[in-house]
């Protein structure tokens, strides 16, 4: 998926390093200190995810790492400088603001994102595609819940830095970030190499829950039998970051326990909402939206019993549904 080796791994740590080194150091720290422990965070917690700093200024990575025109060329490839097509001038792409860096599994640096410490838009700035970052199949935060606990049971999927932070500001060290890409089906099944049982926890807005039903259609192609993945459903206008900092950890914990809903009971949920199974012709949709979805399910326990469940829901026997759903099946 990624080369072994490039020229782009020692630039983009070098990178990294410089970044956190202005957060010790530049005269302007102070501000993006402040911005961070406005936030909740501690150094301990800024440490431990590499945050940095990006102060104002055009040129500062560019002349820090840029001495010849052949390194230049290397931080264009990695989307650190970037070269303006019609006078050729290259500058520093990320410019007054927090940096976090995004690491593979192995710990190395493959990309940044970085915050406006205001209002500015765009909110975050995200590394482009490059040879050692393709977005949609990294997970923020993977290498960090990894090292610091080796036997995970539960990977929480969330949707930006912020979330992943803050929870790991309050102990919850298992959160990973999709970086505001869908979770796809590559995602579920790393993190199903990884662990048993993933809970999506997305923002308490519109957005949000369009990503989890999204997030539910990625999952189904890994749901072998001892496989598991759960929803939670945040209050509207919060998203992780401000309710774990609003409620505290033990209170998150329960919230956890009490309401994060099981997959299947979320899909029939969901689905019973948008074909009403009171009517016959509720019930019929039903089991057009219902039927293709539950053949994804490659584990033959949980795909008959969901079978069973939507048997129960709409009256169509176990015989007659089987000739609706008659898609082929994904064993991925
Ligand atoms: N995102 C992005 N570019 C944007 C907005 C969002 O790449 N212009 C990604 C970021 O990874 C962000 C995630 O989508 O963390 C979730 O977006 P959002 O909920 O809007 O931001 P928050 O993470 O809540 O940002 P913050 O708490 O810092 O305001
Ligand atoms: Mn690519
Ligand atoms: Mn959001
Ligand atoms: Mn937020
Ligand atoms: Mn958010």
């Amino acid at each position: 998926r990624q080369p072994v080796d490039s020229p782009l791994y020692p630039l983009l740590n070098a990178a990294a390093e410089h970044y956190r080194q202005a957060l010790k150091s530049h005269p302007q720290r102070k501000y993006a200190v402040d911005y961070l422990k406005g936030r909740g965070l501690t150094g301990e917690i800024a440490r431990d995810f590499g945050i940095g700093f990006a102060p104002p200024g055009w040129d500062n990575l560019l002349k820090q790492l840029g001495a010849d025109a052949l390194q230049q060329k290397v931080m264009i490839d990695a989307g650190l400088l970037i070269e303006n097509a019609e006078n050729g001038r290259r500058y520093d792409r990320f410019r007054d603001r927090i940096m976090f860096p995004i690491r593979d599994s192995r710990g190395r640096v493959i990309a940044f994102g970085g915050r406006v410490l205001g209002d500015d838009k765009p909110k975050y700035l995200n590394s482009p595609e490059t040879p050692v970052f393709h977005k949609g199949q990294e997970l923020y935060g993977l290498y960090e819940a990894r090292k610091h606990n080796r036997d995970l049971d539960e990977i929480m999927v969330v949707e930006g830095y912020m979330d992943v932070i803050a929870l790991a500001q309050q102990g919850l060290r298992n959160a990973v970030a999709t970086l505001g890409t869908a979770t796809s089906e590559e995602h579920l099944k790393r993190l199903f190499r990884i662990v048993p049982s993933v809970l999506f926890c997305f923002d308490g807005d519109a957005a949000g829950r369009n990503a989890a039903w999204r997030a539910l259609e990625s999952t189904l192609s890994s749901l072998q039998d001892g496989r598991r993945a759960r929803f939670l459903f945040l209050p509207e206008g919060e998203d992780p970051d401000t309710l774990v900092r609003a409620e505290g950890t033990d209170a998150f914990r329960a919230r956890i326990n009490q309401h994060a809903q099981p997959l299947a009971d979320y899909f029939f949920q969901q689905l019973c909402e948008e074909a009403d199974p009171r009517s016959l012709e509720g019930k019929a949709h039903l089991v057009t939206l219902a039927a293709p979805l539950i053949d994804k399910i490659p584990g033959n326990n949980l795909r008959a019993l969901m079978r069973q469940r939507l048997s129960e829901i709409t009256g169509l026997s176990g015989e007659a549904l089987s000739q609706v759903a008659s898609a082929p099946r994904s064993h991925a």
